[in-house]
């Protein structure tokens, strides 16, 4: 029987490339984003390429009760979950003070409420099955403070401190939870964060979200606990718990500062 995988921020980035990986496995798809056209053509190439049964579910998630909904809109369709890729999220580069406050009230909605309540969803839901895997894309933010991003990382720290957990609580129902931490990845969200202005971005390998998803991809079927990308991103959380927690915000502030040329 044919298994079934719900991606949130399937339209580009690295939850499309997540579909790819998913399809290229022969497993069904639900694909949630905001963008029905870039939904739709996926779901066209996914099913015509890999003989693969493609739902498209077109929903703000930030928007109230849109879990609930998106949850029975799934069921409606009578198809059994059993991978959920909670991915969709997004961050801000910038003063604390300088964004709006509506703007963090969406970003904590998407990136922590949302991914927190679709995971208790389909944990309870896996209930005496024995098996389900769930991947949650926090960063590699989680690791440390990020002075002109602090709430982005402060919500990607809870995603990764929850899917420890969760993953210890549930696996003895059969359910893992992988944690994948990327670092600065070529997709839509460098542009849209602003993070381009970074020092962080001039400095670094900018990873491909392809090869982002495929650790990813690669973890959660293993059922690991945690996989970060790039080997420099798995150096730095290691060496920074030898430093006193000043120094360490003190250097993201430097790297998270904006580079001479958006200055
Ligand atoms: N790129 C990086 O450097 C990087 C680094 C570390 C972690 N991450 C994390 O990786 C994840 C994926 O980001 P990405 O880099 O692939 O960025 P992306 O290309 O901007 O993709 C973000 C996805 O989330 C969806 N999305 C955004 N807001 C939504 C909403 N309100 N409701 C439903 N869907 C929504 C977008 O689709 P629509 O616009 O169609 O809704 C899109 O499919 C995020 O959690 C991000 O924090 C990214």
């Amino acid at each position: 029987m044919s298994e079934t995988a719900l991606i949130t921020g399937a339209s580009k980035g690295i939850g499309r490339e997540f579909a790819v990986l998913f399809a290229e496995r022969k497993c069904d798809l639900v694909l949630v984003a905001r963008s029905a056209d870039q939904l739709e053509e996926l779901k066209e190439a996914l099913s015509e390429k890999h003989g693969v049964h493609v739902h498209t579910i077109v929903k703000d998630l930030a928007a109230p009760n849109a879990v609930n909904e998106l949850f029975r809109e799934v069921k409606a369709l009578g198809v059994d979950v059993d991978y959920v890729v909670n991915n969709a999220g997004f961050g801000d580069h910038g003063a604390f003070v300088d964004t709006q406050w509506e703007r963090y009230e969406e970003m904590i909605a998407l990136n922590v409420e949302v991914l927190t309540h679709l995971s208790h969803l389909y944990a309870r839901d896996w209930a005496g099955r024995k098996r389900g895997r769930i991947v949650n894309i926090s960063s590699t933010a989680a690791f440390q403070p990020g002075p002109m991003m602090a709430v982005y990382f402060a919500t990607k720290a809870y995603v990764l401190h929850l899917s420890e957990a969760l993953n210890h609580e549930l696996r003895r129902e059969g359910i893992t939870v992988t944690t994948l931490c990327p670092g600065p990845t070529r997709t839509h969200f460098l542009e849209d964060s602003g993070m381009k202005a970074a020092r962080l971005v001039k400095n670094v390998k900018v990873a491909t979200p392809r090869a982002v998803a495929k650790l990813g991809f690669k973890a959660m079927m293993k059922g690991k606990p945690v996989a970060i990308h790039g080997a420099m991103n798995k150096v730095a959380p290691f060496a920074i718990r030898f430093l006193p927690r000043k120094w360490v915000t003190r250097l993201s502030a430097k790297v998270m500062g904006r580079s001479k040329e958006f200055l």
